[in-house]
């Protein structure tokens, strides 16, 4: 099989390659399949069955995100076969989904891809049915929240955390419509293996696994995005700040493939954000003035201040009484300016950098 090709889906011809699935070809060619489950950092687990499509010569509907294309090919993603699974299959969801006065899936701050699908697709009502599934046992962990009531249970979440942190601190359980996701002896997430990576909220197609910290029901025109790096390490992670009335009210990572990072944040990085508002925090520099107070300064005068004392030293003991530590906080620039400014600045090579040890 050569390794490029063509399949037709809905009567178009578009380019394959092989070891893709259906649905990212059409993806690629811009046609829109409802998802529910997949995520191309994850095998393709085909459990929420939002992506059936027709494929001649099979006869039965088959997950466009699992199955291969293969040369030749003929697909059908919205023939009035597999929108009337849709519609069922919707009304399904909805039956046992916390809907909002409209009668739709609740938006969360997150988003809800089942609202979503709701909203472009004509859908049945059926009898609301009151879900038996329940929630994790409520734990003292900070910062992540499971709402059963929002649970489509596409095990996105149990998945990230398995194949992409390798950590295995949550699981599907029970069965039927009894299951759920919990921790391993229905612990809380501090006592198992969790890292607190917050990645299963992010993957989490409806706001069901949600931040503690964050507001649940912002609505998109609400929260500005502002890209910036994570100042937590070297790595140089892209966030997202999600600013909401000038505070930041939750850390996203950028889409999966845009950043160095690839959709993935640690704890620091994804929680850690509440010093930026903290009324304890250092806006100015201080200088330690005479009377041994700390008192605010403006940064020309702090680094005046401190060029001085640095002069004195040197005049005083020479340049090998000086030494400079450099963070794996600051960006490889920054580090290089730092031995640069000890060497060719004061003379001394007592330079040294926290990551080195
Ligand atoms: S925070 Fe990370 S490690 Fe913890 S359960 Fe979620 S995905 Fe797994
Ligand atoms: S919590 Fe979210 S990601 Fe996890 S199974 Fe439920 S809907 Fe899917
Ligand atoms: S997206 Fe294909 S089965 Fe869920």
């Amino acid at each position: 099989m050569s390794d490029t090709f063509t399949i037709g889906i809905d009567g178009e011809q578009l380019p394959a390659r092989k070891g893709e699935t259906v649905l990212q070809v059409a993806r690629r060619g811009g046609i829109h399949i409802p998802t529910l489950c997949a995520d191309d950092r994850l095998d393709a687990a085909g459990c929420c069955r939002a992506c059936l499509v027709e494929i001649d010569g099979q006869r039965r509907l088959q997950p466009s995100c699992a199955w291969q294309a293969t040369p030749n090919m003929n697909v059908k993603s919205h023939s009035p076969r597999v929108q009337r699974h849709r519609e069922t299959l919707l009304a399904m969801y909805m039956a046992d989904h916390k809907l909002g006065a409209d009668g739709l899936p609740i938006h969360t701050t997150q988003g809800n891809e089942l609202r979503n699908w709701a909203l472009e697709t004509p859908h049945k009502k059926l009898t609301p049915v009151h879900s038996p599934r329940k929630g994790r046992v409520e734990d003292l962990n900070p910062y992540i929240s499971f709402d059963p009531e929002l649970c489509v249970v596409c095990a996105k979440c149990t998945r990230y955390c398995d194949e992409i942190e390798a950590v295995n601190a949550i699981t599907l359980t029970l069965r039927g419509s009894e299951t759920t996701i919990a921790t391993h002896g229905e612990r809380g997430l501090l006592d198992t293996t969790c890292e607190l990576c917050g990645g299963c909220i992010d993957v989490c197609p409806t706001g069901a696994m949600h931040a503690k910290q964050t507001p649940r029901f912002l609505q998109p025109e609400e929260i500005t995005k502002v890209r910036t790096t994570c100042n937590y390490c070297g790595v140089g992670c892209q966030i997202d700040l999600n600013v909401h009335k000038g505070k930041i009210v939750q850390v996203t990572a950028p889409p999966v493939g845009e950043t160095v990072n690839d959709g993935n944040l640690c704890v620091k990085g994804r929680f850690a954000y509440n010093f930026v508002h903290h009324e304890q925090r250092l806006t100015t520099p201080m200088i330690r003035g005479a009377d041994g107070e700390l008192h605010p300064a403006t940064w020309e005068e702090a680094i005046t201040f401190a060029a001085k004392g640095l002069l004195r030293i040197k005049d005083q003991h020479g340049p090998h009484a000086l030494g400079f530590v450099s963070s794996s906080r600051c960006t490889n620039e920054e580090n290089y300016l730092v031995q640069k400014l000890a060497r060719a600045a004061f003379g001394t090579n007592n330079v040294h950098q926290c990551a080195a040890t």
